[in-house]
This record gives structure tokens, C-alpha cells and sequence, in this order.
């Protein structure tokens, strides 16, 4: 029995039930991170236990391995997998070129790897999500440890050079220390209001040494599955 829920999780689950629908025994399937991914996780395992829907499962950070394992799915690396079917996740943001920023958990690494290693990558989010521009959610970027304060100044000034609107940097803490993503990097979160070009920026941000890789997902994402309070779903 799942007890009442609030109209944000009514919406996660039902994008996340919908996409589960697309999942057929013998898929590799890529399970992303943060709370819509985890009623996604939950509405496999749910499959699983109920239709013996046969998968194998690569998960996008330590805490959905645990999920999913606790649950009990199949979960296997990525290097065992190969290739995958699909991958479903969440996202902080997506515009109407299927666009997004990911990593408000502190997972995007692992997310874009796993969603470039799958045939397809799913979307699933409730329509607040939704925005016209990107750029309102602060763009995560991993960086290394080593040399952050020089990344960080490297990443500031090419801001300024591009003339992105918002120019601010905050490093991600968890409690008083620096978080530390499931790599052993750090996040910046880069507030820039509105990106006005993200490809482009995209590409310029990883070609400072230090960054290990961006939020911004740019012709990743094939679907988006939108939940709403009352259930329904829209593709
Ligand atoms: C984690 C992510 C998440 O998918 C994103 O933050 C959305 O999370 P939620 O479903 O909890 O709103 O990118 O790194």
C-alpha cells in the first residue's frame, strides 16, 4: 500500500509508471538518481516481483545501486552490460529541444555516461520541469579536487568571456565540508539565470582541464514522460 502522497510524488510516480511500461524482459536497462528515479526503480521492482519481467539493471550512483538492490533487481556494472536498451531518469530541467540540466544530486557523471552508453534515455518529470530557457536551476559541473579554486577562476572568466547572464559560482557543501560526488570530485554550481547558448556551452565548460564534465545534457534525451498531480501522464 502506498499512503497518501503529495501531488509532486502522485506526478513522479505516474511519469515513472508509464515509463516502466516501455521495459520488456531481456533489456538492459540504465536507472537514474534522485527522487523520480526512485519511484521509477520502485515500479520496476514492483514488475519484477509481480509479471517476472527479466532485466538487468546499471544504476547512475551508489544510492539508486542500493535501492535497486534492496528491492531486488538484477544490478550489474556498466562495463558487463555493454550497451543498454534505455535509460530512465530524472531531470532539474528540459526545454522543448529535449534539453536538460541534470545533477542536482550530484550524479551527473554517472548519469551521462550511463544515458550515452543506452540506445535510448527516457525522461520522467512533473511539468514544473518544464522551462522555456534553461539556465533558472544553477548548473552543476563536476570538478576535480586538485586545483579547485584555479578551475574555479578558469570557469569565471569564461563565463565573463562568453557574456553569460549570471556569473556566480557556489561550491556544492554537504553539512561543513565540500560534497563529494560517488568519483571523489567536487560540485560547482554555476547560478547563470539563463543560458542563452547551451551547446556551446556545454563544449567550452569541458575543455577546462579541470572540469570533469557538465549538466548540461544536449542531444541525449529522446522522450520526456510528464506526471501530473492527478495522475495522467503526457509525452
Ligand atoms: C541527479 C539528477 C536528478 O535526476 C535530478 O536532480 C532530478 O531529481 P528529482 O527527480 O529528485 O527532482 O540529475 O543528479
Amino acid at each position: 500500500m502506498i499512503p497518501d502522497l503529495s501531488p509532486s510524488d502522485k506526478a513522479k510516480l505516474a511519469a515513472a509508471k508509464q515509463a516502466s511500461l516501455a521495459i520488456e524482459t531481456g533489456m538492459r536497462v540504465g536507472l537514474g538518481t534522485g527522487s523520480t528515479a526512485a519511484w521509477l526503480v520502485k515500479c520496476l521492482a514492483a514488475r519484477v516481483r509481480e509479471e517476472g519481467l527479466a532485466i538487468k539493471c546499471v544504476p547512475t550512483s551508489t544510492q539508486t545501486a542500493e535501492l535497486a538492490r534492496g528491492l531486488g533487481l538484477d544490478v550489474i556494472t556498466l562495463d558487463q552490460a555493454g550497451t543498454l536498451d534505455v535509460t530512465i531518469d530524472g531531470a532539474d530541467e528540459f526545454d522543448a529541444h529535449l534539453n536538460l540540466i541534470k545533477g542536482g544530486g550530484a550524479a551527473l557523471l554517472q548519469e551521462k555516461i550511463v544515458a550515452t552508453a543506452s540506445a535510448q534515455m527516457i525522461v520522467i518529470a512533473d511539468s514544473d520541469k518544464e522551462v522555456a530557457t534553461l539556465g533558472a536551476f544553477a548548473l552543476p559541473i563536476e570538478v576535480i579536487p586538485f586545483g579547485l579554486e584555479s578551475t574555479r577562476k578558469q570557469v569565471e572568466e569564461m563565463l565573463l568571456a562568453m557574456e553569460v547572464e549570471g556569473r556566480e559560482t557556489s561550491l556544492r557543501m554537504k553539512e561543513t565540508a565540500p560534497l563529494v560526488t560517488d568519483e571523489g570530485n567536487h560540485i560547482l554550481d554555476l547560478h547563470l539565470k539563463r543560458i542563452g547558448n547551451a551547446p556551446q556551452l556545454a563544449m567550452t565548460l569541458n575543455q577546462i582541464p579541470g572540469v570533469v564534465e557538465n549538466g548540461l545534457f544536449i542531444d541525449i534525451c529522446d522522450r520526456v514522460i510528464i506526471g501530473s498531480g492527478d495522475g495522467k501522464v503526457e509525452t
